[in-house]
């Protein structure tokens, strides 16, 4: 393929690791979902990040991404929009089985379980392609150890946007191995802003009108029981920071666990 000469053309850079894609889905125009092999000496926390690039340049362009596969999984699951002419997904929406790509070593991030005190229940708000990380977090058997609740919010602009995040529920819910651990713990609030009944429902506005907690029969947010973790745009960030500092949750960091976790490695 193209690729395969683009990458003889330019050698692997020193200390990172090459791994090879196995899978691609394309759930739409702006978003897909790639796999790829796992180096056998690679750890991470669930919710961590790691900076991706291509072996195209012999300077590579590298963004982080958030890892959207458990610690458990044997592969690596990245889950990314296609931004027209953006210097790395325009290559990587193309990407191919059997294609290279590049990661860095170290894997960070605070969306992890390390940077929350204990609690009952944990709420992942998440828009568009910030669901990533808590893909990883629902399937980690620790969060279901450590909550009775987890509660999965999406927006997205369209529903069909939506889906990746319904196929990870749904599988993670039937798994063989995680379906002991999650039992009825895990629920999924999604809402499509610019179509169908939803439309206009960002999470932000669900919060505030409580129609988030009357849909899923739950009651609100308490900081005494509740733990957050908030994965989004800029703005996104700042309005759910708000909401939940106006109901008395503190930002927690891994030296300084509190009520709720926010990543801002992925904002411009
Ligand atoms: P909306 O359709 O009302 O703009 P984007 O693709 O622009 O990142 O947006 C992804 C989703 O996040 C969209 O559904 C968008 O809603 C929603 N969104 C944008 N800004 C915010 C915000 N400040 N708070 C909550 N949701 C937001």
């Amino acid at each position: 393929t193209g690729d395969a000469v683009e990458a003889t053309e330019f050698p692997i850079p020193a200390g990172v690791f090459a791994e090879t894609v196995t899978s691609v889905k394309h759930y739409t125009d702006r978003l897909f979902a790639f796999r790829m092999t796992r180096p056998a000496s690679f750890r991470f926390r669930s919710g961590e990040f790691v900076m991706i690039g291509l072996p195209n340049a012999a300077k590579p362009v590298y963004r982080a991404y958030s890892i959207a596969s458990p610690a458990w999984d044997e592969e690596l699951e990245f889950f990314s929009i296609k931004v027209p002419e953006g210097p790395l997904t325009e290559h990587l929406q193309k990407i191919q089985p059997g294609d290279t790509v590049l990661m860095r070593k170290k894997p960070t991030g605070t969306l992890v379980h390390d940077a929350l005190i204990p609690g009952k229940r944990l709420f992942l708000f998440s828009t568009g392609t910030g669901i990533a990380p808590f893909a990883s977090v629902i399937r980690d058997p620790e969060t279901y150890e450590k909550f009775d609740q987890v509660i999965l919010t999406q927006t997205c602009r369209e529903n069909a946007e939506l889906n990746y995040g319904r196929e990870l529920v749904e599988n993670t819910r039937t798994d063989e191995l995680m379906s002991e651990f999650v039992g009825d713990k895990l629920m999924f609030h999604a809402s499509a802003t610019r179509e169908g009944e939803t439309r206009g429902e960002r999470v932000t506005t669900l919060i505030e009108n409580g129609k988030l907690f009357s849909d899923l029969g739950i009651p609100p947010l308490d900081p005494a029981t509740d733990r957050g973790m908030i994965c989004g745009s800029m703005a996104m960030l700042r309005e759910i920071e708000g909401l939940l500092q106006a109901r008395g949750f503190e930002e927690g960091a891994n030296n300084k666990p509190g009520t709720y976790v926010v990543e801002r490695a992925f904002v411009d």
